[in-house]
């Protein structure tokens, strides 16, 4: 008998891609992803970060869609059902207690940096009504940063602003929202590319992303190249297999999940189209930006080009849309699992996750001022969090689940989920999630412990 979700369904297959592209496309693609690029190489960063995603990724991301479909349940209980179901150990459900765990920590620093998008969005949209300009962003920025007060207000109002889309559901919520502001999204980023050409410096950034550099490719930069396609294709905190739940039976999931993965990829390049010629044309060093690169650069060329205001309200509000629909799909996991548990309902289940994240979020608001000289294991508290969970427990739970999927997991299930799949597809996708992704993510998980 085919299982049906409580939480409500996406009515189309383009709903789940709309959702499940939102979810992946968020800080990771505009910020984190160019400034690796600018690191680790340029184009070969590239080439090898895209092997990662089709070798590693994709298949990890088939493994999630199908494990929440076949499922229909949140993360916990769907591993807890098929474990029974295939005679496997109780204990793979410990996946599903990974994601939430991982998910509560990445959403407490990811709503955070959400609320500086939210601030920055906000400061260009007052300046279409007179406000003050940002003279000094570089200033602005540290002054931000020192202000845990104005962080937090932040840092609530981008939580708020999760948890309203959360807490109405699956098709009222979550289906709705990304349903205008995916589009929206891709409008923005369009514009920007767009004036990215205008600057004359279109060819230039290509060149830096594109022209590969293999003297600079190392260990080190295949680490980081995993490690993106993981936190990139919001992988290992069952995002996705949550997300797979809400699925529709006749939906192809290796055609799905191949669509979300080269958006997020086409999107990641085309944020770096839009950044870099601008970055360049007002000779800002695109190395070694990390969150200042955004925050500070990119203000000075927008208040040297005409339409700058525009142009940053485009760029933050396209930064913060990116946030917005990630970090709905950080919250609904441990909102679903809250909710299968009895007794609550979304809205309060949703709220308690929301509140708890925001607590849990006040550390990393105090570490980045008050407390900023407090160090673990080298990092300050909001680097720590992101450590264990986006640079452990993502890779962690990826690796377990891809090792689920690829062994425990019944063969004629497997070929009912992937109905469509080419015999020869089949068996490469079921080799690559049982050997080829396991043993590549251990070995990132050793270079990062050891
Ligand atoms: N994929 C999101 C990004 O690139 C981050 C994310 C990770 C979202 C894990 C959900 C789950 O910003
Ligand atoms: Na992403």
């Amino acid at each position: 008998m085919e299982k049906t979700s409580i939480h409500g369904m996406w009515s189309s297959r383009l709903a789940f891609i709309l959702a499940a592209t939102g979810s992946a496309v968020g800080l990771g693609n505009i910020w984190r992803f160019p400034y690796l690029v600018s690191d680790n190489g340029g184009g070969a960063f590239v080439l090898v970060y895209m092997g990662c995603i089709f070798l590693v990724g994709l298949p990890v991301l088939i493994a999630e869609i199908l494990l929440g479909r076949h499922g229909r349940r949140s993360p916990v209980n769907t591993l807890l059902d098929l474990a029974r179901e295939t005679g496997a150990a109780k204990a793979w459900a410990g996946i599903g207690w990974i994601g939430i765990i991982a998910g509560v920590l990445i959403l407490s620093f990811y709503s955070v940096v959400g609320g500086w998008t939210l601030h920055y969005a906000w400061l260009y949209l007052m300046q279409l009504f007179g406000g003050a300009p940002i003279d000094d962003p570089a200033a602005a920025f540290s002054a931000l940063l020192a202000d845990p007060l104005e962080l937090t207000f932040w840092h609530a109002a981008f939580m708020l602003l999760t948890v309203g889309v959360v807490a109405l559901g699956v098709e009222k919520g979550l289906e709705r929202a990304v349903s205008f502001l995916m589009p929206a999204l891709f409008l923005m980023l369009l514009l920007l590319v767009g004036y990215g050409a205008t600057t004359g410096h279109l060819g230039q950034a290509a060149a830096f992303l594109f022209q590969p550099d293999w003297s600079k490719v190392n260990g080190g930069v295949f680490v980081a190249a995993l490690g993106q396609a993981f936190f990139t294709l919001s992988l290992g905190m069952c995002t996705m297999m949550t997300y797979g739940a809400y699925l529709p039976k006749d939906v192809s999931i290796p055609k799905t999940g191949a669509v979300v993965a080269v958006a997020d990829t086409g999107v990641a390049l085309l944020a770096g189209l839009a950044i870099f010629p601008i970055v360049i044309a007002f000779g800002i060093d695109p190395a070694g930006g990390g969150p200042g690169l955004i925050f500070t650069s990119l203000p000075l060329a927008f208040n040297a080009m005409s339409m700058g205001v525009i142009y940053g309200l485009l760029f933050f509000g396209l930064l913060f849309v990116a946030a917005w629909t990630s970090s709905i799909s950080l919250l609904e996991p441990a909102t679903a699992y809250l909710v299968e548990r009895g007794r609550t309902s979304r809205r309060t289940a949703a709220l308690s996750m929301a509140a708890l994240c925001w607590v849990l979020g006040l550390a990393s608001v105090l570490s980045l001022n008050v407390l900023s000289d407090v160090r673990i294991f080298d990092r300050d508290i909001m680097g720590f969090i992101e450590l264990v969970a986006s640079e452990i427990m993502l890779p962690l739970g990826g690796l377990l689940i891809a090792l689920f999927a690829g062994w425990a997991l019944k063969e004629s299930v497997l070929r009912e989920q992937l109905k469509g799949l080419s015999p020869a597809l089949f068996t490469l996708w079921r080799w690559l999630v049982r050997v080829v992704a396991p043993l590549l993510v251990l070995a990132v998980l050793l270079n990062v412990l050891f």
